[in-house]
């Protein structure tokens, strides 16, 4: 990496647990239909997917019209925005004031890229808009990941090039979007989730910068 000017963060499952509240969302919505559907196939086929692609994977061949289609992600949508209405800034991971109040201090730009349409709505209950140089969400490219174009918009927002960007993701579709971004790569969660980080940290509570660069 070149010297570091920007760490751009994935958001759901990285700044706060929200990862938590799509699976329940999903869930639920499982149930609804009677389509079995574990938290282990969660994990490893939704973190981090989005909304059209993770209902893909749940409904696999099973036929429902364009119509059904939308009802469902919107009826996902809503389960979804009941868990998050009660979030307030304690869902911020441990630390990660601290953290972002850091990276600012140290001259470093900070940037979201997040696939999820709720990106703002979920920024501005945890309070930590302000933090943010630039914000890349579900409704910025079209492109999802694991193509690299969030990221990249997502950099250009922060006015970095993106070899000077440390990309932070806790789903490997997000690493593999940062990695083909010319990124550097920090992957948060069980080191066997990973395929293309450089680096893995088990979890993003009570960070601070030197954690996040590995100095
Ligand atoms: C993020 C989350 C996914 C979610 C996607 C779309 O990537 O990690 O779990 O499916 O955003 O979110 P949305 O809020 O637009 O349905
Ligand atoms: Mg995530």
């Amino acid at each position: 990496m070149q010297t570091l000017k920007a760490i751009i963060f994935d958001l759901d499952g990285v700044l706060t647990d929200t990862s938590e509240y799509h699976y329940q969302g999903w869930k639920r919505l499982a149930e609804d239909e009677g389509i079995p559907f574990t938290r282990e196939e969660n994990d490893a086929y939704l973190r981090g997917v989005g909304r059209r692609e993770s209902l893909a994977y749940l409904i696999r061949d099973r036929q429902y019209s364009e119509e059904q289609i939308q009802e469902m992600m919107a009826r996902k949508n809503r389960y979804y925005s009941e868990l998050i209405k009660a979030m307030s800034p304690k869902d911020v991971v441990a630390g990660g004031f601290e953290l972002l109040e850091e990276i600012r201090h140290a001259g470093i730009k900070t940037g979201i890229a997040s696939a999820s349409k709720n990106c703002r709505i979920v920024l501005d209950l945890l309070e930590i808009t302000q933090y943010f140089d630039g914000i890349a969400d579900g409704n910025s490219v079209v492109n999802s990941k694991p193509a690299a174009d969030i990221f990249v918009f997502a950099a250009g927002l922060v006015n970095v090039p993106t070899i000077a960007c440390l990309g932070v993701e806790d789903a490997d579709a997000g690493v593999e979007a940062i990695k083909t971004a010319g990124m550097t790569a920090l992957g948060i969660g069980p080191q066997d989730r990973f395929h293309r980080a450089d680096r893995v940290l088990p979890s993003m509570e009570n960070k601070r910068l030197k954690d996040l660069l590995g100095a």
